[in-house]
């Protein structure tokens, strides 16, 4: 069964924790925390010290989506908030082998994410080391976009590596994921969907996450 990961960037923040507890009981399988830097893209999130107010309120693993210039210094201060996954973009200038490397053996799993101009080749080096691929469905930056119908064949082709290479790293896209597009997503080879604004528009949570799930 397809895994749910709620971006947490569409909850109330007035109420965080309260929007966490709530989204865990609904029968969410992970929970999604965009961390912005205003520099690797246009807009400024949240930090570590959020990330570890909220880690209270849930059992879930927490992934923290990097979308920041320099995660080779930050990384280590959400694993230390509490963050159990941690996603790094292939477009940041930085040696991800041995940012992925470190982040394993610190006790994490490492995640790469791509955005959808990137050419899905510039992943396939690291693929052998991840726990996960972050597959960017839309440009980061901003909750509630379009879902691009183009990268669906990106999905396809690392499913397609997986099989071949007998890999088991996970396959998880986010961004523009609705009733819809969950469905085409998880027939090209997604393991999990992140998605806010879709789950956090609905006033019942679960039916939200619920109606995500088609059967593999
Ligand atoms: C976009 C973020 C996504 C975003 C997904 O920059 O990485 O995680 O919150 O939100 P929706 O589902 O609203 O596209
Ligand atoms: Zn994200």
């Amino acid at each position: 069964m397809v895994k749910i990961s709620p971006s947490l960037l569409s909850a109330d923040f007035s109420k965080l924790g309260e929007e966490v507890k709530k989204i865990t009981e609904a029968g969410a399988d992970l929970i999604h925390f965009d961390v912005m830097d205003g520099h690797f893209v246009p807009n400024i999130t949240f930090g570590p010290l959020i990330l570890k107010s909220i880690r209270k309120f849930t059992h879930l693993p927490l992934e923290a989506h990097l979308m920041i210039t320099n995660p080779e210094k930050y990384w280590k201060e959400f694993a230390d908030s509490g963050a159990d996954i941690i996603g790094i973009h292939i477009e940041c200038k930085v040696d991800h082998l041995s940012i992925i490397k470190e982040i394993q053996q610190y006790g994490k799993k490492a995640c790469i994410v791509i955005n959808p101009p990137t050419p899905v080749e510039k992943i396939y080096p690291v693929l052998k080391y991840v726990d996960m691929v972050l597959i960017m469905t839309v440009n980061p930056g901003f909750g509630g976009q379009k879902f691009i119908y183009e990268v669906v064949e990106k999905i396809r082709k690392v499913d397609e590596y997986r099989k071949m290479e007998k890999l088991d790293f996970e396959i998880e896209v986010d961004g523009g994921i609705n009733r819809e597009t969950s469905k085409i997503v998880i027939e090209n080879g997604a393991d999990i969907l992140v998605s806010g604004f879709y789950i956090f528009s609905g006033k019942d949570y679960k039916e939200r996450i619920e109606s995500l799930r088609w059967k593999k």
